[in-house]
């Protein structure tokens, strides 16, 4: 049986992500393909339950490498036991955030650098990697206006962080777009979702035919 495609959509807060995700869900499913949505961090039970140690709390529960090793030990879980499986069975895998979000957030905003934390990735992960990666991009809070808009102003641990922080990780899709042109394609998150979608889809061309 062919191997499925591995797809994470990617992005800052708010951009749209699970918006798109569950559009790209449905186009994929009208063209035939078998498909498991999942997201990071999480999709696997032990990953899930670390999401809950990564996402509740005080803001200074964990410090930055702390943060970067569970992250890491989550998407080691969520690989081996839900991906990779699914992959090997012939599904396309579309993923809610997977490691371009650690390299962003961790690696560029947190300090940490981004080779440190792909070195973190190559061991937990052997550094699979996503067929394409989609990074949804909007304008500086434009897309936290969007999640406001949803939730009010209660953000998670580490959505709470400060603009600059956010300008940070933006910066950080950026350059893994710029190091890896082939799997990273940054799309245009403005406009209508239907919009969006069509850029998504354009994007996934060549993995399509
Ligand atoms: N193209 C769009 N134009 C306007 N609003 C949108 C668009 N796409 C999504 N939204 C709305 O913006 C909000 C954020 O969208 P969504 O939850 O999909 O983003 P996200 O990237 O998954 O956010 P988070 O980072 O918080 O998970 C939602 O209220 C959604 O309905
Ligand atoms: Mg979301």
């Amino acid at each position: 049986m062919a191997r499925g495609r591995f797809i994470s959509l990617e992005g800052g807060e708010g951009v749209g992500k699970s918006t798109q995700l569950a559009a790209l869900e449905e186009a994929l499913r009208r063209r035939g393909f078998d498909v498991l949505v999942t997201r990071e961090p999480g999709g696997s039970e032990g990953a899930e339950a670390i999401r809950r140690l990564l996402l509740e709390g005080e803001e200074g529960r964990w410090n930055a490498r702390a943060e970067a090793l569970l992250f890491a030990a989550a998407r080691s879980d969520h690989v081996a036991k839900t991906i990779k499986p699914a992959l090997a069975a012939g599904r396309w895998v579309l993923s809610d955030r997977f490691l371009d979000s650690s390299l962003a957030y961790q690696g560029e905003a947190g300090g940490l650098g981004i080779e440190a934390v792909r070195d973190l990735h190559r061991f937990g992960s052997e550094d699979f990697l996503p067929d394409r990666t989609l990074v949804l991009s909007l304008d500086a809070g434009e897309g936290r206006a969007r999640a406001r808009h949803r939730d009010g102003d209660e953000g998670d641990r580490i959505g709470g962080r400060p603009p600059s922080y956010h300008a940070a990780v933006e910066r950080g899709f950026r350059l893994m777009a710029d190091a890896e042109p082939e799997r990273v394609k940054l799309v245009d998150a403005s406009g209508n979702a239907e919009t969006v979608t069509a850029r998504l889809i354009a994007a996934l061309g060549d993995l399509l035919q």
